[in-house]
């Protein structure tokens, strides 16, 4: 792809949008980093927004919010994809979910569209648990997830960001799924332990009920997204996901980082010291 083919990052002030950014800026590539606090603003329930802040641009990566799995996410997706089209976009690296079955009909609606494309499809963020919506029970030493003792074979944001830039520069990635996941399959239990011994935090998980985790989010966060985080918590850990992914080797020949790097990079950038 020439250098000037810019790209539009959507969510570019999250955990994988940032990563993605700053990856171009370092390249040098031409981008426009959005989400619903930039200028143009990019936010996903004001449509009428979404052709100002594709214009011009080339490609897009897209991290959809909240999630592709919640109710009406194929319809919005397959009205941003003609958008696109209209607006003159060429192609679109879309970051999906692993084992979601409403993700993979938002999935669909992007391989239906004319628009090149590279579906990143993730499992379970290692920075969930010092950037993401994990923090607080990390620093509360109480992990409570509706997950019993299933393997989730979590996977590090540095290496979701390697693939989808690399989906974003290279054409020959175009029409893949990349299943990326990290090279370990492990309990939440494991991840509670590994990060008390590096952290030096007493941090303990508790496996809850489907309900009783839809109980506990209810008042934090209300009742659509206790509804979808306690729906999809009941879907991927159900045995489907206990697998590891080839997608990090597919896409950059080489192997994912394991949560052991991403404990030390993450105790090197300060993660976690406001609880000691
Ligand atoms: N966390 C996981 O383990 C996991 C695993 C697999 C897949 N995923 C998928 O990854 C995506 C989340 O990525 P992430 O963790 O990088 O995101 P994140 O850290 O939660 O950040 C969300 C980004 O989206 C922006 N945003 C929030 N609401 C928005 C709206 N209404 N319209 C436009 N932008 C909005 C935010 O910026 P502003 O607030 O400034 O708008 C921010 O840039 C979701 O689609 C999720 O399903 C997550």
């Amino acid at each position: 792809m020439p250098i000037d083919n810019p790209i539009l990052v959507i969510g570019a002030t999250g955990k994988i949008g940032s990563r993605v950014a700053d990856r171009l800026a370092a390249r040098g590539h031409p981008h426009r980093a959005v989400s619903r606090s930039t200028a143009p603003a990019f936010d996903w329930e004001n449509p009428a927004g979404w052709a100002r802040a594709m214009e011009g641009m080339h490609s897009a990566f897209v991290t959809y919010v909240p999630d592709l799995a919640a109710p009406g996410a194929p319809e919005i997706i397959e009205q941003f994809t003609a958008t696109a089209e209209a607006s003159g976009l060429r192609k679109v690296v879309l970051l999906s979910g692993r084992g979601e079955h409403g993700a993979e009909l938002s999935e669909d609606k992007v391989r239906q569209s004319g628009l090149d494309h590279v579906i990143v499809r993730a499992s379970w963020f290692n920075q969930n648990f010092d950037e993401g919506m994990l923090l607080p029970s990390i620093l509360s030493g109480t992990l409570a997830l509706a997950a019993g003792d299933k393997l989730e074979p979590f996977v590090d944001a540095e290496d979701i960001a390697d693939v989808a830039v690399a989906a974003l520069l290279d054409e020959r990635h175009n029409g893949a799924t990349y299943e990326v996941t990290g090279p370990r399959l492990m309990t939440f239990a494991d991840i509670a332990r590994e990060i008390s011994a590096a952290s030096g935090l007493d941090v303990t998980y508790v496996p809850l009920s489907v309900e009783a985790f839809h109980a506990a989010l209810l008042p934090a966060i209300g009742k659509d997204g206790a509804d979808l985080l306690a729906d999809l918590c009941a879907e991927v850990f159900d045995g489907r996901n206990e697998w590891l992914g080839d997608g990090v080797q597919r896409a950059l020949g080489r192997e994912p980082r394991d949560f052991a790097d991403y404990l030390a990079a993450a105790i090197a950038n300060g993660a976690w010291r406001q609880a000691a």
